[in-house]
């Protein structure tokens, strides 16, 4: 692992080389999904709806929007899209590309969506502007991002303990930064963009759950990054995941912010929907 500040998602974390990294993706993907697709749904995708999905991972979002909302075409953009095949389903276009790139410029867009990405990068609030400049008048910016329920007063627990060295691992190797999620609809409203609206979901933590799954298997990927915290041990760590795998409570996992807003039409006074 580089240091400083150089450090990148993909790279210095979360290879998608390494074994088993499409099948974590799928676990976060299979915890979250029910709750990102019925609020596309409430949001009205569906026919002549033309998408973009930045960092579209192994592209289960892509996918239903085109398989069940039944929208027009879906852009789907990773920095590596070896889990996205094009044209499966058909109308899916899988491009390679960096986001943060200066050039990057997919066109216009009725719906942009980004999950779990915008935390991950440094430049983040700088693409919330650029993301939400790529939409057609009336289209709507969709965004998705972690919210640490590990707070000061959350009980003291491995689970805590471990959940809460996770975010600081990931912070000084990749440069993910959760703390500002909560503002993300401060920042639509900043760029223009109206009706903004936000929710969280805090999915139950349940023994052998994907979700559980996906933490542990999560740890397991950055655990030299969570040691090297110095904020917990090796003892800790396997008490945290024995947690996960138990049928008492670990406590509470990371929520999901999901937050929206709508580029204004062109005509005065045009308000959406
Ligand atoms: C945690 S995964 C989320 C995948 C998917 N959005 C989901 O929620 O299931 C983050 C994804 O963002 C991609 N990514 C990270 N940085 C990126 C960048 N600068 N440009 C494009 N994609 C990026 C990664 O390759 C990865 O597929």
């Amino acid at each position: 692992m580089r240091h400083g500040d150089a450090g990148r998602y993909g790279e210095d974390a979360f290879r998608p080389e390494e074994t088993g990294e499409a099948d974590r993706i799928d676990l976060g993907a299979l915890a979250y999904d029910e709750v990102s697709t019925a609020r596309l749904t409430a949001l009205g995708a569906g026919p002549g709806w033309h998408c973009l999905d930045v960092g579209a991972g192994t592209g289960t979002v892509a996918r239903w929007l085109l398989e069940s909302a039944d929208v027009t075409s879906v852009l789907a953009v990773d920095r590596d899209t070896r889990f996205l095949p094009t044209g499966r389903p058909p109308g899916l276009v899988a491009r390679t590309a960096d986001i943060t790139a200066p050039d990057f410029d997919p066109g216009r867009f009725h719906l942009v969506h980004a999950r779990f990405v915008l935390m991950h990068l440094r430049s983040w609030r700088r693409m919330i502007a650029r993301l939400g400049s790529l939409l057609v008048p009336g289209g709507v910016l969709v965004l998705s991002d972690a919210v640490d329920l590990t707070t000061a007063t959350a009980p003291a627990t491995p689970y805590t303990a471990v959940m809460r060295a996770m975010w600081q691992a990931l912070r000084q190797s990749i440069g993910t930064d959760i703390s500002w999620v909560p503002d993300y609809p401060y920042f639509l409203l900043e760029e223009g963009l109206r009706s903004v609206a936000a929710e969280i979901h805090v999915p139950p933590l349940v023994p052998d759950s994907p979700l559980n799954r996906f933490w542990a298997d999560t740890w397991e990927r950055t655990r030299d990054a969570i040691l090297a915290t110095g904020q917990v041990d090796e003892p800790q760590i396997e008490l945290a995941r024995h947690a996960l795998s138990s049928s008492e409570s670990a406590g509470l996992s990371p929520g999901m912010l999901t937050t929206w807003g709508w580029k204004p039409q062109r005509s005065a006074g045009a308000a959406h929907p």
